[in-house]
């Protein structure tokens, strides 16, 4: 195992009516601003519930913050939080929302130009307004971490930072508050989900007996529960399975100790920022590819992973693994989600953007051996076509 630190500081509030507890978890004296994204919270009432929460506090409301929110819009927040003295942040919607709290909370009191918070993978903040959150999608986990990830429009550039000082003070978890969701995200939640998992489980064996476990509890929890979720009516105990799993799958705990990957996911902002993709869904095209063409690195752990995930033992090497991959997009298809680009209107003519805009943003050596270079990436582009 490898060397490790973990320390997550998020308070999670599980459960049924949860958003009341607002009343005590967010200082009486605070002036509040509550970020929002377009009408999914006001028409269900979920804002309704938060203002009433917050009784007499000075609050503050800033919406329409989109899904792979935009520095520019961010930017917006960040002004009225300086000209009101806003000094807590609350987030009530999905990772789009609590990723531009984030970068809200980690620029309202920058010095200097904001989009160094973005270029320095976070290095440069060091300070942040405290932020608090109410769930509304279950899928990114940026309910209990410190990551969020930003678009720049004018640039089509699609960036991540994390600090700690940004990790959510509390995060309210109700499931009923994800019952509106339309199937398309719900299935997106799991797809990504699941893929955070496998980013930190299947790279290469360090003999991290626990987390591969929980790793591999996770992947079958949502392999378990994902077509419960997607197509049938709303039901408590599969919205609060998957709200936890996806909580889980990216909040530290299965990533402490273990080498990561996360080429998937920088390989597919490229497929979001030049042709307006869900995450999840670029995530769904690649990750069958990349484990298809990295075989060879990553052959210990896949063999593991069609064993204790998908329960295939037989057969040679090449076709357990072949099996896995075929299960996982088998998986994601099964959950209404395309496997590959031509389900999203993407050609091989969109292909030499795509590399050339990995290559602007440094996105050259990825992996958990850093071999992932432009050239595979390419071919991973085409392997999805
Ligand atoms: O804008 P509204 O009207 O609220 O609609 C949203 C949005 O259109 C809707 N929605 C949310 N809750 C709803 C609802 N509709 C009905 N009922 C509800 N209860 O869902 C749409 C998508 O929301 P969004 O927040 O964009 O989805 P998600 O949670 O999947 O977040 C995606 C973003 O998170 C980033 C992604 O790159 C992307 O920008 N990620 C953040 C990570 C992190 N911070 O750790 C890690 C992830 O890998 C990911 O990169
Ligand atoms: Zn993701």
């Amino acid at each position: 195992m490898l060397n490790f630190e973990f320390h997550n500081p998020t308070r999670i509030v599980f459960g049924k009516d949860t958003v009341a507890e607002l009343e005590k978890l967010v200082p009486a004296t605070a002036r509040v601003l509550i970020l929002f994204g377009g009408q999914s919270a006001e028409r269900n009432g979920t804002l309704a519930e938060v203002r009433s929460a917050l009784g007499g506090r000075t609050r503050f409301e800033f919406g329409g913050i989109e899904a792979n929110p935009t520095f520019e819009t961010l930017m917006k927040a960040v002004n009225l939080v300086r000209a009101e003295r806003i000094d807590f942040l609350l987030a009530v919607g999905g990772g789009s929302v609590i990723d531009g709290t984030k970068f809200v909370a980690a620029a309202a009191n920058f010095a200097g130009d904001p989009w160094q918070i973005l270029a320095s993978f976070g290095g440069a903040v060091h300070s942040a307004l405290p932020l608090g959150v109410v769930l509304t999608l279950s899928a990114t986990g940026s309910e209990m971490n410190a990551g969020s990830v930003v678009t720049r429009k004018s640039t089509h550039t699609k960036a991540f930072f994390s600090n700690p000082l940004v990790f959510p003070q509390f995060s309210i978890l109700d499931p009923t508050k994800t019952y509106t969701l339309p199937a398309r995200q719900l299935a997106n939640g799991v797809v990504d989900a699941f893929t955070h998992v496998m980013e930190q489980y299947l790279t290469y064996p360090v003999d991290a007996r626990v987390q591969d476990r929980f790793a591999e509890g996770l992947l079958q929890t949502l392999i378990e529960i994902g077509p419960q979720v997607v197509h049938e009516p709303a039901d408590y105990d599969s919205r609060a399975n998957l709200m936890w799993a996806a909580a889980m799958a990216l909040n530290g705990l299965i990533a402490a100790g273990v080498p990561q990957d996360w080429a998937t996911h920088l390989v597919g902002h490229e497929l979001t920022a030049l042709h307006g993709m869900d995450h999840a869904q670029t995530l769904a095209v690649l990750l069958p590819s990349m484990l298809g063409l990295r075989r060879d690195a990553k052959r210990a752990k896949l063999l593991q992973y069609a064993e204790r995930v998908w329960h295939i033992s037989e057969g040679s090497e090449d076709a357990r693994i072949d099996l896995a991959i075929l299960k996982t997009r088998e998986f994601f298809e099964s959950l209404g989600v395309s496997t590959r680009l031509a389900g999203y209107g993407i050609g091989v003519e969109a292909i030499d953007k795509l590399v050339a805009a990995l290559e602007t943003h440094g996105m050259v050596r990825l992996g958990e051996h850093g071999d992932v270079d432009l050239a595979l990436a390419r071919k991973v582009y085409e392997e999805s076509l």
